[in-house]
């Protein structure tokens, strides 16, 4: 087994409890009373965030040869403005004017009719999370007032569309649901302000001089795109290519909650796959054809329903539902890793989004979001950002961002063409004279048609160009022409397009903890939590147990230490004097998948026995017979049976 089974249900209080006990994680500054949305990870939150990292760069940088680069979190303003963070990051907030609290408006709105639906008169699940406050004590506030509203079956059905198209509202109309369906404060009652916009990014200021106005980054993704060329030159100029890039973004959520789940420092994992806008095949696609997906498309949740579509990603392409196979590449190879770190894939779903959701820079996105206590959690996000990012650099800076093809037969073509006097174009523009020049050359076809339509007929009348003041001036034939000509071109100029899987390593690590924890049926010291992480995702791989604290075991137990140390595989000694059945227990809620017991047959044959976390099963062999075994099982992810068979079957006394 290595995720819960699906007929027993989560309990998250005996989880939140294993996670503090065993100190996974937990809020940062906590003896302060603790800062919302900031959280450390404890040694084995830590360690199984490393596995998770080195599991994501094997399977993605290594294996496709991505450009691995580690940028500056700390950007400018003009870059964010550029792509358009500044204007757009922004969440809708709602706020309580009498007693200060804030809200998330889509948050609210689902948390509210979510409970209403549940005719739940405590609301559970708003009770502490959705009040933005700084001290932890505040957070625990309690709901007063969520009455249990009797909903016909018309206004049910009015709710579930609503939910099932959350993430799609504009401000405006989450403001006029909260109206509609008499929304107001769930703590006091009291009326909230219209949703009003909030941008996400944490401001700053660089050097000392406060001049240079800056921001955290909210995403890794800008320091690639602005490497652009340099990394392009890596791969020889050769198309298509990806980078990536792990690391901190920081994101100022309105209200943090849910614990790692919406934070407000987290680690992403992101890459930027650059293709061919006229190309977006893949040359491993056949490699990921045949595996099996389920879809929530964005038609199904326009109409209000969230069923699920399954299909092979060859399909999902062929049909048309997802855009192409470079896309449906990366979503096979989404789904891969999820379940090589031990993602059930039950509850595991890519969602498109619908085209009012979608973030200012993308055309297509797909969320491979797992399902948790906390309903489906966006984990993944998959976007083809089109020729977007670096359109917009490229023009801000003027620093062309593209690739040149040698074409293999010349493209001769009729084109719309500018000439300009320099006679007369110059000394009437001045100093404007070059920008309005790049303006021209920036133009399409098709506007330039319509110019040369207008300087035909008599005049241009130049409008208003960033950076000049030349609106209402007038060109005529004498200063410019425009006209069609046949080109011949060897080379194609073109910017990239980008799909971007980005992925949330705090999200992952939390909805992964949730798939993996069950219990074993409870005796008289309660119930006993246990983590299934598969073998190479664990925190500590072997838990090693001296049957007694007689001496003459430590040699053997510091031997077992030394040559697993050898093998870099990691381990701990409990040499406790709890009994062995304890021990394991314990052990089993750290996730550790193997225990070696070094016992008294040890002293005589240096044999030791080797137990497996969620069968209690045990086989026994030489101690480095059975270091070889915990060593396939680890790293090449070898399954019990096969890396045991040389090992004798162990008849346990092991009473848990
Ligand atoms: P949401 O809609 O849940 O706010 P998002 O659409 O803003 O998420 P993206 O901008 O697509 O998320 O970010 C990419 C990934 O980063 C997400 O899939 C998620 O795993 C992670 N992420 C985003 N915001 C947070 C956060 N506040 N806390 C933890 N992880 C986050
Ligand atoms: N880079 C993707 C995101 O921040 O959503």
């Amino acid at each position: 087994m290595s995720t819960r089974p699906a007929d027993q249900e989560l309990n998250r209080e005996t989880l939140d409890a294993v996670l503090k006990r065993r100190f996974f994680y937990a809020p940062a500054f906590e003896i302060y009373d603790g800062v919302s949305g900031l959280y450390d990870y404890g040694p084995p939150g830590c360690a199984l965030q490393t596995r998770i990292i080195d599991t994501w760069r094997d399977h993605f940088v290594l294996e496709d040869d991505m450009l691995e680069v580690d940028t500056t979190m700390l950007t400018p303003h003009e870059v964010l403005k550029t792509s358009g963070h500044v204007d757009k990051f922004a969440d809708w907030m709602c706020r309580d004017l009498a007693s200060g609290e804030i809200f998330r408006a889509d948050h609210l709105v689902e948390e509210v009719l979510e409970a209403r639906l549940k005719g739940d008169k405590e609301a559970r699940g708003i009770k502490e999370d959705v009040v933005e406050d700084e001290s932890a004590k505040k957070r625990k506030k309690k709901v007063k007032e969520i009455v249990a509203i009797k909903l016909d079956d018309n206004v049910k059905e009015e709710y579930e569309t609503i939910l099932a198209k959350i993430d799609g509202f504009s401000g405006p109309e989450l403001g006029e649901i909260m109206d509609k369906y008499k929304i107001v404060n769930p703590v006091t009652g009291g009326p909230l302000e219209k949703p009003m916009e909030f941008n996400l990014m944490f401001e700053t200021a660089i050097g000392p001089s406060g001049k240079l106005k800056g921001f955290l980054r909210p995403e890794t993704a800008q320091g690639q795109f602005l490497n652009f060329n340099k990394l392009l030159d890596c791969n020889n100029t050769k198309m298509p290519f990806a980078s990536a890039s792990i690391g901190k973004s920081f994101r100022n959520e309105i209200s943090p909650r849910s614990g790692l789940l919406r934070v407000r420092e987290f680690t992403m994992a992101e890459i930027e796959h650059f293709v061919d806008p006229l190309d977006k095949d893949h040359h491993r696609f056949d490699e990921v054809k045949d595996v099996k997906l389920r879809f929530l498309a964005k038609d199904v949740q326009s109409a209000g329903k969230t069923d699920i579509q399954e299909m092979t990603i060859g399909q999902a392409v062929e049909t048309g539902l997802v855009d192409n196979k470079t896309l449906g590449y990366f979503l096979a190879r989404i789904y891969l890793f999820l379940i090589k770190i031990g993602v059930n894939p039950d509850r595991l779903r890519f969602r498109q989004h619908m085209s009012n959701e979608m973030a200012h820079y993308a055309t297509d996105c797909w969320d491979a979001e797992l399902h948790t206590s906390y309903g489906w959690i966006e984990c993944v996000g998959c976007a083809d950002r089109s020729a977007y990012d670096l359109s917009v650099h490229e023009a801000r800076t003027k620093v062309k961002l593209q690739v040149q093809q040698k074409l293999d037969a010349p493209l001769v073509e009729d084109k719309f063409v500018c000439e300009y006097d320099k006679k007369k174009f110059g000394p009437l523009l001045k100093k404007a004279a070059k920008p309005v020049e790049e303006w021209f050359e920036s133009r399409t076809q098709c506007e330039l048609e319509d110019l040369a339509k207008a300087l035909e007929a008599g005049k241009i009348v130049l409008p208003e160009i960033e950076g000049v003041e030349v609106a209402g001036t007038e060109l005529d034939k004498s200063h410019i022409k425009i006209e069609k000509k046949t080109i011949t071109t060897h080379v194609r100029d073109y910017t990239p397009n980008v799909i971007e899987p980005s992925f949330g390593i705090g999200r992952i690590l939390y909805s992964l903890i949730e798939h993996c924890f069950w219990t074993r049926p409870e005796d008289a010291s309660g119930a006993k939590g246990v983590l299934s992480f598969p073998p190479r995702i664990a925190p500590t791989k072997v838990l090693v147990v001296p049957l007694s604290s007689q001496k003459e075991l430590a040699p053997f137990t510091q031997e077992v230490s030394k040559k697993l140390r050898q093998a870099r595989i990691s381990a701990k000694v409990d040499d406790s004097s709890a009994s062995i059945g304890k021990r394991y227990a314990r052990n089993d809620e750290m996730g550790t998948p193997f225990g070696i017991t070094v016992d008294f047959d040890t002293v005589k044959d240096n044999s030791v026995t080797l137990r497996e976390r969620d069968s209690t099963r045990q086989v026994r062999g030489s101690i480095d017979a059975v270091i070889a075994a915990i060593n396939v099982m680890t790293a090449d992810d070898v399954a019990w049976e096969e890396a045991t068979k040389d090992l004798t079957p162990f008849d346990s006394t092991d009473k848990e």
